[in-house]
């Protein structure tokens, strides 16, 4: 299975130091992709696989403050985080510009982990499938059908993300099927509060290739629980 840990914007330089060699020293047979902070980046030196969390839509040149997929793939980075609802919301990134960082990141062979989900009110107004055909469908607009299985997309209902609620399983597989229509031979992870203890629910899904997990990377001990228990 993917497991893919997003950090977001957490571990300072020497907290990162430990964190790595605990984490390093976790023996498991799943594919742990790291996301850190772009500093931690390049602190990483380590036989992780390593993802961003971000990446701009232009290649190098006069774009202050951004960094590049080229850059990326200099320091080994083999995979990347977009359209995460965090960034959605608070730095406004829209669907048009997730496609462009999606096709940046193709360009540099680097594996997007193209982020959906709908919102609390979306569910609740009943428009889960409209939401996430529109993110899905504009984030990978022209983008050609031998490129688009190598997108890893993750369902991240927003209500779930950092709240300690998850879906029911059949929520989960409904919103997975829609998704399989759009992009069949895409892998699919779901993040949004996975941890230790909801994974003997979760398990139960067939569909799930992995999972995006925030508050858990943060936590080795539980994050080792959770790794044990995915079988
Ligand atoms: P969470 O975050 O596991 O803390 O809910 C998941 C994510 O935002 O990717």
């Amino acid at each position: 299975m993917i497991i893919a840990l997003n950090n977001k914007s957490n571990l300072e330089k020497i907290e990162f130091e430990s964190y790595i060699k605990g984490l390093e020293s976790i023996s498991t047979e799943e594919t742990i992709i790291l996301c850190p902070t772009y500093l931690n980046i390049g602190a990483a030196n380590s036989s992780l696989k390593i993802g961003s969390q971000n990446v701009s839509i232009n290649e190098n040149g006069a774009y202050t403050g951004e960094i590049s997929a080229t850059q990326l793939k200099s320091y080994n980075v083999q995979y990347a985080i977009v359209g995460h609802s965090e960034r959605r919301e608070y730095q406004r990134e829209t669907n048009e510009e997730i496609n462009l960082k999606i096709k940046q990141l193709l360009k540099n062979d680097i594996t997007p982990i193209l982020c959906i989900g709908e919102s609390l009110k979306e569910r609740e107004n009943n428009q889960v499938k409209e939401v996430l055909k529109e993110e899905l469908s504009i984030a990978i607009k022209d983008i050609k059908e031998e490129d688009k299985k190598k997108i890893i997309v993750a369902y991240e209902p927003i209500w779930s993300i950092g709240t300690g609620i998850i879906p029911t399983n059949e929520q989960i597989e409904e919103v997975f099927a829609e998704i399989k229509k759009i992009v069949p031979k895409s892998k699919i992870l779901y993040g949004g509060s996975a941890n230790e203890e909801n994974i003997e629910q979760l398990k139960q899904i067939g569909a799930i290739d992995g999972y995006l997990l925030g508050g858990l990377s943060l936590k080795l001990e539980k994050l080792k629980i959770f790794l044990q228990k995915l079988h």
